[in-house]
């Protein structure tokens, strides 16, 4: 299988990479990112199975990343401006970050893999609170003056949901709705209302799914834990 993680250089997406080197059913992995991503020295033998490429234009890909991209089986998506780092960028910008990058890939993947017989797993990892309609904003969401941020995420959900819908079976989705995530050793930050999963257990669960195929289209933070539990148990 050809993996491609966008945003390889991430918090989450490091432990994706670092998990997927070690996994056979990976056979190659392409990590997407602005920077180069930077591989454990644990990766051994495996090392060869990645290839890192640069990308600056995320909205328009060069030739160059295209041929890169060509004939992926799945992806998970990380790029997006996260909750802590929203006022440090610009809202225009943050919409162009965390929407239009995902859709721009999902649509260059599902392009650049023209005699695939296999759908292409897609997989979006978005975040707990994301209400997909202005009816289901949560009050944690208003209390901290994110329901705006919190639409934004929502609907890239519905987004790349119905990419995959209507492309007559060439795509399958899943959207990822993780609490906050904990590196091991690291500080336990707590937000009422909201819950946790363990980093090397949402990593195991992305690696999981985008192999053996999606158990849904949304998988929440609990199915998440579970899913990763099992995965690292086994
Ligand atoms: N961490 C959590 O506790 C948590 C909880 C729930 C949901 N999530 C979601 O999980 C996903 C990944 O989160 P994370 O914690 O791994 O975030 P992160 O460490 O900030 O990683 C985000 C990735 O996006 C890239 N990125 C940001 N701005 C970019 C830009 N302008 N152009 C290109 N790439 C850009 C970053 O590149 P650089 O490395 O170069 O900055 C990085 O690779 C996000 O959707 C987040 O909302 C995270």
């Amino acid at each position: 299988m050809k993996l491609v993680i966008g945003g390889s250089t991430g918090f989450v997406a490091t432990e994706v990479l670092t998990q997927a080197l070690k996994n056979p059913a990976i056979t190659s992995i392409v990590a997407l990112g602005r920077r180069e991503a930077t591989m454990s020295t644990a990766a051994g033998s495996n090392a060869g199975k990645l290839k890192s490429v640069i990308c600056k234009d995320f909205e328009n890909y060069p030739d160059s990343v295209k041929t890169e991209l060509e004939n992926a089986d799945a992806c998970i998506w990380t790029i997006a401006v996260t909750p802590r780092k929203l006022s440090t960028v610009p809202w225009e910008a943050t919409c162009k970050i965390s929407r239009d990058y995902a859709v721009t890939a999902i649509k260059t993947l599902d392009t650049l893999r023209p005699a695939q017989e296999q759908p292409l797993r897609f997989l979006y990892v978005s975040g707990h609170f994301a209400p997909r309609s202005r009816a289901e904003i949560p009050p944690a969401l208003e209390n901290h003056g994110l329901v705006d941020y919190g639409l934004l995420r929502g609907e890239v959900e519905t987004l790349i949901l119905s990419y995959a819908e209507q492309s007559h079976g060439r795509v399958e989705s899943c959207v990822v709705k993780p609490g906050l995530i904990d590196a091991p050793g690291a500080e336990k930050r707590d937000i009422p209302g909201v819950p946790h999963v363990d980093l090397p257990d949402i990593a195991a669960a992305l690696v999981d799914q985008v192999i053996r195929g999606f158990e849904k289209d949304t998988l929440s933070n609990d199915d998440l834990v579970r899913i990763g539990g099992r995965v690292l148990a086994e």
